[in-house]
C-alpha cells in the first residue's frame, strides 16, 4: 500500500465517523512555549485546555512534526527528525470506549495487519483502557502490556495537556531479535510502536507533573505515518518505503557510495535522506539558520547533513568551485516526491535551495579544518584521559562554525567528554563584550550632537531621585550619530530632554529604562547615559508613531527595575563600609557595577579572603540590611564632606558642592547614585563569590532582592534533592558524601589491584599468543571494555614485547574504538600506528589520530568492529612483509 493510499484510507476511516479534516499546522507553532511543533494535537491545545470552544467535537489531520530529540538515533530502522503524523482527535467528545476499538478496526480491517502480530500497552493503573482492549476488542490478556509513566503517559515535554496513552505495537519479526513474552517491554527494536493513543484528561506544569484535571476528558492519537507504510510495504527499514527510495537513490548518487552494502555508509545515506527532508520543512516554514533557537536547530540539521555527506566522500569540501553542494541536489528531490501533498514546498523551491547552498557552502569551507584541530584534540584528550576544553570547543564554535551538539556529538563518538560549563561561559562573555562594543559605539557617535545641545542648553537637570515620572520637552534626537528632527517606528534613537527623572548610568549604577510618550507616539527606553558629560540621552526605540524635537513628552521611569537598582546600590555602600571594617582602611573602593539584582564590588587588598571571612561578611551584610537604617541624601561643600569623614573615590573628579549619601550612622559616601530609603527595602543581600582581578585588587559579587532569595531557594533545593537522593538528611549530607568518597577510593584502589593483576595476565596471554612475523610480533585482539583499559593493555603488551605491533578493538554503548601501539624500532623504519590505523577508523565512521607510537581512533559503527581489526590486521601484515 503506496504512502498516499494509507493517508486516504486514514481520513477515509474517520471521515464516515464524523471527523473534520484539519489541515497540518506549520512547523512553526503558533505557541511560545514550543519550539518546533511536535504532534498532531499542537495546533488543538487551547480546545483540550478549554481556553477556546472546539468548532466542531472531532477532528481528524496529517501533521508535520520535527523532532531533534531523536536526531541521534537517525538512521537505524525506525526513527526520523522530520515525519508525518496522522490523528483523529475528541473535543470532550468520545473517549476511551470509542478510541480503542477504532484504532484496532483501521489497523486491521481497514490495513490489513494480522492481528497475531499486534501488542498494545496500557498505563500501568489503567484497568479501563485494559478492559476495552481485553473485553471489547478481544485481544489475550496476555498480549495487553502495562507498562510505566516512562512509556505510557503522553505529555508535550513542555507545559500543558497529558495524559495516560496506551500505544500499538507490531511485531516485525526475527530479523529484529528474539521475541518476547513481554512484548516491547522486552524487546523495543522487534516491537515497532505504530500509534499512540493518548487519553487526554490532565494539564501538567513546566516541571511535567500533573497538577489538575482538564474540563473534560480528550483523545488525542498519532500515528507514524512513514512506520506504518514500512509495515504495511513489508520492508526492512523506514528508508526503503515509497517515500524515501529516491532519496537514497539520489544521496547514492551523490556520495557515490551504493546502498545496501554497509550498514555504516547505509546509516549515513540514511541520515542525509532525513535531514534533507527536515530542512526542506523547516525552510519551507519561515525557519532561516541561526544561532538561536530553532534556527539553531536547523543549523545543526544542516551541518550534521554536511559532515555526514563528508563522511560518506560525498566530500561536500572537497567541491570544486561552481560544482552543485549535496544540500541543494538532496532538497530538489525532497521537492520533486513531496510537492504533490505540499504544493507550497515547489512554489518556495528557489528559496529553500539557496539558502541550504548558502549554508552549506560556509560550513563545507571551515568543516576540513575544524574537524582536524577536534580529531588532534580527541586524540590528546584521549591519551591524558580528559577531556575537549571549553575553550577548544568555543574556538570550533566561533572560528569553525561547530555548533557544540556536532563537537559534543564527534567527541561523543570516541567517549570523549565537552567541557560545556566553560563554553558556555565563554559564549556568554562574549555576548556581554558585543553589547558593550555596540553601546560604546553608539556613545561615540552621539557625541557630537551632544556637544552641540550642551552648547545650546547647557547640562540636563535631574529631577528624579524625588520623582519617577514627569513631563519633559525633546530638545534633541540623535540617529547614529546625526541629528535628526524626528524619529519613526522601529528606529533606535538617543533622546535629549530639557529636564529627566532617568537616571543616567554613573557611579557604578545601570541607566534607567522606562517610556516616553507624547500624543504622536511611544517610545521605550532601554538604558539612559551621559552622551557627553552633563548631557543625558536616553536610549530608546520607537514603538508607536513618531517623536518629534520639540514634542511634549510624559515620561516615567520604570519603577521596578529603579528599584530593585537602587537595592543593588544601598547594599554596595553597606559592604564596602563592612570590608573597610573588617580589613582596614586600605579596602577602598577600586569599581563597581550595580544593577538590578546584583553588585559587583572591587577593592585593594592583597590576599584572598577566605571562605570563612566571605560568609561572615555576607551574614553581616544581611543582619545590617535588617536593622533598618535610614538611608539619608543632601548636599554640601566638598570641604565639610571631607571634614565628616565621608568616603570619595579616588582619582574621581568632584565639584565644591558634593552629594552626599549616609546609611545609618556608619557609612558615608560621596555619590550621585539612586538608593533606598531604608535599608531592610533591599530585602536580601547575600554574598556569591570572592576573587582576585589583578594585583592587590579583589572582586565581591553579590545578589540583592529577589535575585538574591532565588539564589538561596536554588541552593536549598539541590541540598535537597541531594539530601534524598543520599536517603539522608541536608543537614548530614556532607558527612554521608565524605563517607561515601571515602569507600568509593577504598573500591578504586581495590579494583586497581584486581585490573592490573588481571590486566597482566591477559597480557601474558595475549603475548604468548602472538603472530610472529619475521621477527616482529603482532597481537590483534578484541576486548569490549573502556579505552583505558585497551590503552593500558596495548602499553604493557608492547613492553612484553619486544618489536610488536598491537591493535585492539572495543566496541560498548554502541560506539566502537581501536587502540594501535607499535615498538618504536617500527616507527624508525617509517611505519606509524596513525596510518596503520585509519583503514578500520573509517570502517568505524570516524577519524584518527594520535602518535607515531600510539593512537587511538573511534566512530559510531560498533557493528563493524570485527571487520575494522580485520582491516588492521592485514594492513600490519602487508606493511611488516613489504
Ligand atoms: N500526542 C501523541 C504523540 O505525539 C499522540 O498524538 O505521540
Amino acid at each position: 500500500m503506496k504512502t498516499r493510499e494509507i493517508r486516504d484510507r486514514f481520513f477515509a476511516f474517520f471521515e464516515s465517523r464524523e471527523h473534520k479534516l484539519v489541515p497540518s499546522a506549520s512547523l512553526v507553532p503558533n505557541d511560545p512555549t514550543l519550539l518546533l511543533s511536535n504532534a498532531g494535537m499542537n495546533q488543538f491545545k487551547p480546545y483540550f485546555l478549554g481556553e477556546q470552544s472546539p468548532p466542531f467535537p472531532r477532528a481528524m489531520s496529517v501533521q508535520k512534526c520535527f523532532r531533534a530529540t531523536d536526531i541521534d538515533e537517525v538512521g537505524d530502522h525506525s526513527h526520523l527528525t522530520f515525519f508525518e503524523m496522522l490523528g483523529n482527535f475528541s473535543f470532550g467528545d468520545y473517549y476511551k470506549e470509542k478510541a480503542i476499538p477504532w484504532g484496532w478496526e483501521l489497523v486491521t480491517d481497514g490495513f490489513g495487519i494480522d492481528p497475531a502480530r499486534l501488542w498494545p500497552t496500557v498505563f500501568e493503573t489503567d484497568d479501563e483502557a485494559f478492559d476495552i482492549w481485553r473485553d471489547a476488542v478481544g485481544v489475550p490478556p496476555e498480549r495487553i502490556v502495562r507498562r510505566t509513566k516512562e512509556h505510557n503517559y503522553w505529555d508535550m515535554g513542555v507545559a500543558g495537556p497529558c495524559g495516560p496513552c496506551s500505544e500499538i505495537f507490531v511485531d516485525l519479526g526475527d530479523a529484529y531479535g528474539p521475541p518476547s513474552d513481554l512484548g516491547p517491554e522486552g524487546n523495543e527494536d522487534r516491537y515497532l510502536e505504530i500509534w499512540n493513543l493518548v487519553f487526554m484528561q490532565n494539564d501538567c506544569n513546566a516541571q511535567i507533573e500533573p497538577v489538575a484535571e482538564l474540563p473534560k476528558k480528550n483523545i488525542d492519537t498519532g500515528a507514524g505515518l512513514e512506520r506504518i507504510a514500512m509495515v504495511l510495504q513489508g520492508v526492512p527499514t523506514l528508508y526503503e518505503t515509497d517515500t524515501f527510495t529516491a532519496l537514497i537513490e539520489r544521496a547514492s548518487e551523490l556520495t557515490k557510495q551504493k546502498y545496501g552494502k554497509d550498514e555504516s555508509v547505509d546509516r549515513g545515506l540514511r541520515v542525509l535522506a532525513d535531514h534533507a527532508r527536515g530542512i526542506t520543512f523547516l525552510i519551507a516554514d519561515g525557519v532561516l539558520p541561526s544561532n538561536q533557537e530553532r534556527g539553531y536547530v536547523l543549523r545543526r540539521v544542516m551541518r550534521r547533513a554536511v559532515r555526514h555527506a563528508r563522511l560518506l566522500g560525498g566530500a561536500a569540501s572537497d567541491r570544486g568551485r561552481g560544482e552543485e553542494e549535496i544540500l541543494p541536489e538532496m532538497i530538489s528531490s525532497v521537492i520533486e516526491l513531496m510537492g504533490d501533498a505540499y504544493p507550497d514546498l515547489i512554489e518556495k523551491k528557489g528559496h529553500i535551495t539557496e539558502i541550504a547552498a548558502h549554508e552549506e557552502e560556509r560550513f563545507a569551507g571551515t568543516l576540513r579544518q575544524g574537524l582536524s584541530m577536534l580529531e588532534d584534540e580527541i586524540s590528546r584528550a584521549r591519551e591524558t584521559s580528559t577531556g575537549i576544553p571549553g575553550d577548544v570547543a568555543f574556538k570550533l564554535h566561533d572560528t569553525f562554525g561547530f555548533p557544540i551538539d556536532l563537537t559534543r556529538e564527534i567527541a561523543g563518538e570516541s567517549g570523549v567528554p565537552v567541557d560545556s560549563e566553560r563554553f558556555e561561559k565563554l559564549m556568554a562573555d562574549q555576548r556581554a563584550r558585543a553589547r558593550a562594543a555596540r553601546k560604546r559605539e553608539a556613545l561615540a557617535e552621539a557625541g557630537d550632537v551632544g556637544a552641540a545641545i550642551l552648547e545650546e542648553h547647557g547640562p540636563t537637570p535631574f529631577d528624579g531621585y524625588e520623582h519617577l515620572t514627569g513631563t519633559a520637552t525633546v530638545i534633541g534626537i540623535a540617529d547614529n550619530g546625526v541629528s535628526v528632527p524626528v524619529a519613526s517606528e522601529g528606529d533606535e534613537v538617543e533622546v535629549v530632554l530639557d529636564e529627566t527623572v532617568f537616571y543616567a548610568e554613573g557611579g557604578g549604577q545601570v541607566g534607567d529604562q522606562g517610556e516616553m510618550s507624547s500624543p504622536t507616539g511611544r517610545a521605550r527606553v532601554v538604558t539612559t547615559t551621559r552622551i557627553v558629560p552633563g548631557v543625558t540621552g536616553h536610549l530608546a526605540i520607537i514603538k508607536v508613531g513618531e517623536l518629534k524635537v520639540g514634542d511634549k513628552v510624559a515620561v516615567a521611569v520604570d519603577a521596578g527595575f529603579r528599584r530593585n537598582s537602587e537595592r543593588s546600590h544601598t547594599a554596595t555602600h553597606v559592604l564596602h563600609w563592612i570590608l573597610r571594617d573588617r580589613l582596614g582602611d586600605h579596602a577602598t573602593q577600586a569599581g563597581s557595577l550595580v544593577e538590578p539584582g546584583r553588585l559587583r564590588f572591587d577593592f585593594n587588598h592583597f590576599e584572598a579572603l577566605g571562605e570563612d571571612r566571605v560568609a561572615d561578611i555576607s551574614t553581616e551584610l544581611q543582619e545590617r540590611v535588617l536593622v533598618d537604617d535610614e538611608v539619608r541624601a543632601f548636599e554640601t561643600s566638598f570641604d565639610f564632606a571631607k571634614s565628616i569623614g565621608a568616603m570619595a573615590i579616588f582619582g574621581e573628579k568632584y565639584g565644591d558642592f558634593v552629594r552626599v549619601v549616609e546609611v545609618g550612622d556608619y557609612s558615608k559616601e560621596l555619590c550621585g547614585g539612586t538608593h533606598v530609603p531604608h535599608t531592610s527595602q533591599i530585602g536580601v543581600a547575600v554574598v556569591t563569590s570572592e576573587g582576585s582581578v589583578g594585583a592587590n585588587l579583589r572582586r565581591v559579587e553579590a545578589l540583592v532582592g529577589k535575585d538574591g532569595l532565588d539564589y538561596l531557594n536554588r541552593r536549598v533545593a539541590v541540598l535537597e534533592r541531594a539530601a534524598a537522593f543520599l536517603k539522608t538528611t541536608p543537614e548530614e549530607v556532607a558527612e554521608k558524601v565524605e563517607r561515601l568518597l571515602q569507600t568509593s577510593k577504598d573500591m578504586e584502589r581495590r579494583l586497581a589491584d584486581v585490573d592490573r593483576k588481571r590486566s597482566s595476565s591477559e597480557a601474558d596471554a595475549l603475548a604468548g599468543a602472538a603472530e610472529d612475523l619475521g621477527g616482529v610480533r603482532l597481537v590483534v585482539a578484541r576486548r569490549d571494555e573502556g579505552v583505558d583499559a585497551l590503552r593500558q593493555l596495548a602499553l604493557s603488551l608492547r613492553g612484553k614485547l619486544g618489536s610488536a605491533v598491537i591493535v585492539l578493538g572495543t566496541a560498548t554503548d554502541g560506539k566502537a574504538n581501536l587502540v594501535a601501539a607499535m615498538s618504536k624500532d617500527l616507527v624508525e623504519r617509517g611505519l606509524t600506528a596513525r596510518d596503520l590505523i585509519s583503514e578500520g577508523a573509517k570502517l568505524l565512521g570516524g577519524g584518527g589520530g594520535g602518535k607515531p607510537d600510539l593512537a587511538i581512533s573511534g566512530g559510531p559503527y560498533a557493528a563493524n568492529l570485527d571487520r575494522a581489526l580485520e582491516a588492521v590486521a592485514a594492513a600490519a601484515r602487508e606493511s611488516l612483509r613489504g
